[in-house]
């Protein structure tokens, strides 16, 4: 199984902090943001993980993380030339992936849970997609699924009057048929490959199975949530914060 990071995008919600560089490579804690993510997929045993980023700071990405030696990875680089959305920026693994299924994160994504068994159990079997879902207090902010029992029924993205508060996070996994299903998409009225319709036609195959998220998680693409993102990280090392 290969690794995507997704670390594209400007980063408008975050300016000014964001006019000079990379929101990704922005301090969570003691860490630059994009260790998270990388050590989620690093924790499962994947040891074959593609970087995709905008081509403004590109170079800082390479100068961070090298090529991942330190981290007893092999890491590649993958340019998205403009952003077009997190399935366009996917869709560049293609080659990397080699025909073998993916797990993909987006690069501002901060999980507290261990969550390699999961991962582990796709990997020895993949069929499908599977996604990690997270009980949230505002869903509107984010991809929401509708669950029936152990189905779910669809996915909506920032819907304005959520159906329920289970929020889709940044960690998908998909086997390799993925990359099709992103040749059939049409950009969404934000003019973007939306990851949500890449989502949603697994689950009109009945291909998607799901986890709920237990511990913490946050993605860090606002002020508000960067701030939680930081006080999470903190925690999560142990640091006693009032
Ligand atoms: C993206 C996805 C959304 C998902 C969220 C998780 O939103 O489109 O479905 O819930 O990431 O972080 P964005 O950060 O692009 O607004």
């Amino acid at each position: 199984m290969k690794g995507v990071i997704l670390a594209g995008g400007l980063g408008t919600r975050l300016r000014p902090i964001t006019n000079v560089t990379n929101k990704h490579l922005l301090p969570v804690y003691n860490k630059p943001m994009i260790y998270y993510p990388l050590e989620t997929l690093m924790k499962a045993g994947i040891k074959d993980i593609l970087i995709v980023s905008g081509p403004e700071h590109a170079g800082h990405f390479l100068h961070l993380l090298g090529s991942g030696k330190e981290f007893g990875v092999s890491l590649s680089y993958e340019l998205q030339d403009e952003p077009g959305g997190i399935a366009q920026a996917l869709g560049l693994a293609e080659d990397f992936s080699d025909t073998e299924p993916v797990a993909a994160i987006l690069g501002d994504n901060i999980f507290e849970d261990d969550l390699s068994d999961v991962i582990k159990k796709f990997m020895s079997s993949p069929s499908g997609g599977h996604i990690f879902l997270k009980e949230v207090t505002d869903p509107q902010r984010f991809g929401v699924a509708e669950v029936a029992g152990d189905k779910i029924v669809k996915i909506i993205e920032k819907p304005k009057k959520p159906t329920s508060n289970l929020a889709v996070t940044g960690l998908y996994l998909y086997d390799s048929q993925v990359f099709s299903v992103i040749k059939t998409l049409k950009p969404s009225g934000r003019g973007e490959l939306e990851i949500t319709d890449v989502n949603n036609a697994y689950v009109g195959q009945g291909k998607m199975t799901f986890t709920v998220v237990k511990g913490s998680w946050t993605d860090a693409g606002t002020f508000e949530s960067l701030l939680r993102a930081n006080l999470q990280a903190a925690r999560q090392q142990g640091v006693n914060l009032q």
